[in-house]
């Protein structure tokens, strides 16, 4: 379980976050949507510590992310899997090189079950072919893929996918769609989904929730959201968004 509680943070002198409360339950995929710029990515770095809230509370599983240690924050990350926002590779190791850091940090696996595990994911995202290539030689979509075996090389039991299908065809975009629910229904995972994308939202999500102002302004469950009446509700998920 995913929860924060009433978070506020300032950043560059603004109030990015300014009471947001929102909460993912075990197993369960929530997409945060909202305008550019609302802190979607900076909530995703409060649940994995990589940025703390000026108050409130962030917890997964019961545990105060912002009060961990260095152990307790390496030991939560084992466990969470994060697709950075464009891939974020590192440009000087090759794609299967980049897939492996999770499990060189993590885990006491010798090198031949690294590259086993590491072929098995990339073959899982359609990256295979591509594993000896480096990221400045690849297109986005690839990043983006290879970012994603990343994330989902520890077999995590938490993941969250900053824009997983930007940039993306819609093809390889509803594959992407197919592996996330296909990630959370075979392994349990729960995750938090932040996309512009409308397909993405209606495919992967079980609750929908928009970020304006520092907080969630409308959520509810797929259904509930297509449906409504909310402009930002109707702006993100209505008819005319893609
Ligand atoms: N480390 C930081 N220092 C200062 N300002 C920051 C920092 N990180 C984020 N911000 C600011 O916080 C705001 C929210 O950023 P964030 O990256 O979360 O937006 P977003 O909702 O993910 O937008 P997008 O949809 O464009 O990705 C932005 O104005 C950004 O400039
Ligand atoms: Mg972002």
């Amino acid at each position: 379980m995913i929860e924060l509680q009433d978070v506020h943070k300032r950043l560059g002198g603004r109030q990015i976050l300014d009471g947001l409360t929102l909460s993912v339950p075990q197993g369960m995929t929530f997409v945060l949507m909202g305008p550019s710029g609302t802190g979607k990515s900076v909530t995703l770095k409060h649940i994995i510590g990589i940025l703390r809230p000026d108050s409130g509370s962030v917890q997964v599983d019961g545990q105060e992310v912002p009060r961990m240690d260095r152990a307790q924050l390496m030991a939560l990350r084992k466990r969470m899997g994060y697709l950075f926002q464009n891939g974020a590779l590192i440009n000087w190791l090759s794609v299967a090189a980049n897939v492996a850091l999770p499990l060189q940090e993590h885990s006491k696996l010798g090198k031949g079950e690294v590259d086993d595990r590491v072929h098995e994911v990339l073959r899982l995202v359609g990256m295979d072919h591509a594993a000896k290539q480096m990221p400045p030689d690849i297109s986005g979509g690839m990043k983006l893929r290879a970012g994603l075996a990343r994330a989902l090389v520890t077999n995590p039991e938490y993941v969250l996918y900053d824009e997983p299908n930007a940039g993306l065809d819609p093809i390889i975009s509803q594959q992407i769609h197919e592996l996330i629910v296909e990630v959370r229904d075979r392994l349990g995972v729960t995750s938090l989904i932040v996309t512009h994308s409308r397909a993405c939202a209606v495919h992967c999500g079980d609750r929908i929730g928009v970020l304006e102002h520092g907080r969630i302004a409308v959520q509810g469950t797929v259904a509930e959201m297509t449906h409504s009446d909310h402009p930002l509700a109707r702006a993100f998920l209505g008819g005319g968004a893609d």
